[in-house]
């Protein structure tokens, strides 16, 4: 492990081969700051839409806010079907700070396939490679994509697309072990990813129900991927990444933070959610919260006061009353 972006972003500190998967709604800024606090490497932004960046749309603006400085490096998702809009939203996304553009062909939402973008574009090849050559003309950074394993059952076409990307000058290719038409039902089937690491020289990353270090030695041995890539596992451990890493490569030093750490992870991560969103962290922050307690001993009593509070004080004041119960802290 290690390798992979020692060449593609050869300015950047040493970085693990395990990255955090762009999650819509999730690896906003804060979440992406709190994986880096605890450890983890490259992290990806949620997907932007390309077009709606353009018409200055505000929500979608607002996720083109990052600090480069405190961010980087950072992969900036975009997701399109205009290779033209692509390539002008790419470039804002550079000129931002961008450390590598990413570019969603896995999406298998409605709102995001009826506009034939994310995963619609697994059946337009042609399309597609309009696309990665445009974008990847438009900026100086290294251009990814993250694809799924096919259209469906009767279309595995990953190792097509990946070939597509490799011809236009792409970095890096992300497998999510499914195809578009699984969405998220049913396990990631890492072999089927094999074909298409095979068939290219660029790195791939592969994706899907990776949550410890025994599963992702199993999706690397299978797909033969060069490196990981975790979403949902993430949420509530974002040491989750570092985690891994360290069990992969034998590190015994490595020690999952504890209570007091944790504690403070949570709270910083609070914190920044309101500073980013000011009256709507709270409501925002509370998946967040939840999924926190999903790893926290004998937290179902935090679980509900922290989803009925109604202000951030009263989620400070109950994550110091759990944290120091010397059950907990123990
Ligand atoms: C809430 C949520 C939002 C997601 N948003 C995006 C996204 O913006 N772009 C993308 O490429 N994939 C997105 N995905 C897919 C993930 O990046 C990842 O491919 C998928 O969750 C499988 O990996 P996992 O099992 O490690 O979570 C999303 C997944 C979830 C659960």
């Amino acid at each position: 492990m290690g390798q992979i972006f020692r060449q593609i972003l050869p300015d950047a500190p040493a970085l693990p081969d395990s990255v955090l998967a762009p999650m819509s709604g999730i690896t906003d800024r804060p979440f992406r700051r709190a994986v880096r606090r605890a450890g983890g490497g490259l992290v990806v932004s949620e997907m932007i839409a390309s077009h709606a960046v353009l018409s200055q749309i505000a929500p979608e603006l607002a996720k083109m806010r990052f600090s480069a400085e405190e961010e980087a490096p950072l992969s900036i998702q975009l997701a399109g079907h205009d290779p033209a809009i692509m390539a002008e939203a790419a470039k804002m996304a550079e000129q931002l700070g961008a450390s590598m553009i990413d570019i969603n062909l896995g999406c298998p939402a409605k709102k995001v396939t009826g506009r034939m973008a994310g995963s619609a574009l697994m059946a337009e090849p042609e399309r597609a490679g309009q696309i990665f050559s445009a974008v990847r003309q438009a900026v100086r950074c290294p251009v990814s994509v993250k694809m799924r394993l096919g259209v469906d059952e009767h279309h595995m076409n990953a190792a097509e697309i990946a070939t597509i990307a490799e011809q236009a000058g792409l970095c890096m290719v992300t497998i999510h072990a499914r195809t578009r038409a699984q969405m998220y039902k049913g396990a990631a089937r890492w072999h089927l990813a094999a074909e298409a690491v095979s068939s290219l020289c660029l790195p791939v990353l592969i994706n899907g129900d990776i949550c410890n270090a025994q599963d992702a030695e199993k999706a690397l041995s299978q797909s033969g991927a060069a490196g990981i890539m975790v979403g949902r596992a993430a949420q509530g451990q974002p040491w989750l990444l570092g985690a891994i890493e360290a069990d992969m490569a034998g590190d015994k030093t490595f020690q999952l933070p504890d209570s007091a750490l944790r504690h403070e992870y949570i709270v910083t991560h609070l914190d920044e959610m309101m500073t980013q969103y000011g009256s709507r962290g709270l409501k925002l922050a509370r998946k967040h919260l939840a999924s926190y307690c999903d790893y926290l001993p004998r937290s179902e009593q935090l679980r509900t006061l922290m989803m009925r509070a109604d202000q951030v004080g009263q989620i400070f004041a109950a994550l110091h009353d759990y944290f120091s119960d010397a059950d907990v802290a123990a």
